[in-house]
């Protein structure tokens, strides 16, 4: 189910051939590395896998991580075959560095009880895992039914905490993405695809 993704299969971006362009970021991107078509097929497959897991007589409770996971999290419910429900947390652990900090704060919490419930953190982008891996705990002690963990992007060169998640929809490099919801200094979160930053835009 996991797609790795290479650096050679970045395509690079030239003046002429700039996908930024459309959005308003001429220039300021390096490479696409994962097109719009390939994240949309990933998530369908996601989706299907997730869904085939539960019985339709109990919906999945989504979390969202906010704000990286929220372009993610809204195509996945729309590709689930089965119906889910929704929730929203949002945590910091980077500020606007390129590197985790380990350090974790809950900018907001649940609005619900999830006691009793099966819970699918669906995640942006698992780099060194820090910020999963202190979710899980912090999630675990409101005592659900059981916490699955869906992940769009993972970077296993950097991981430094593995924990087991089961649906991971691209292995990638360990440079810094940006795109369908991952930020630098809170742009680029609106294109449609996962592309590297031009190192002139963060040096
Ligand atoms: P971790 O705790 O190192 O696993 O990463 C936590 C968060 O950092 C992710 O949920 C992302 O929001 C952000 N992050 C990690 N790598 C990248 C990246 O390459 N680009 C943009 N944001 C990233
Ligand atoms: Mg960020």
């Amino acid at each position: 189910m996991t797609t790795h993704v290479t650096s050679a299969d970045a395509v690079p971006t030239t003046p002429t051939l700039d996908p930024g362009t459309d959005h308003g970021y001429p220039g300021e991107l390096s490479a696409v590395l994962i097109p719009a078509a390939t994240l949309q097929a990933k998530i369908a497959e996601l989706a299907a896998a997730v869904a085939a897991d539960h019985d339709l007589d109990t919906p999945p409770l989504l979390i969202c991580v906010l704000k990286g996971a929220v372009m993610f999290v809204t195509d996945f419910a729309r590709a689930m075959p089965i119906p889910s429900e929704l929730e929203f947390m949002a945590v910091s652990s980077y500020g606007s560095a390129t590197s985790s900090s380990g350090v974790v704060r809950i900018l907001k919490d649940l609005d619900r009880d999830i006691t009793g419930r099966r819970v699918v953190i669906v995640e942006d982008i698992i780099d060194s895992g820090l910020t999963l891996s202190w979710l899980l705990k912090n999630l675990a002690t409101r005592s659900p039914a059981a916490i699955d963990i869906v992940a769009l992007l993972r970077k296993p060169e950097a991981v430094k905490v593995e924990e087991d998640v089961r649906y991971v929809g691209f292995d990638i490099p360990t440079d810094f993405v940006v795109g369908y919801g991952l930020d630098y200094n809170e742009r680029y979160r609106d294109l449609p695809f996962v592309g590297l930053l031009g190192e002139h835009m963060y040096r």
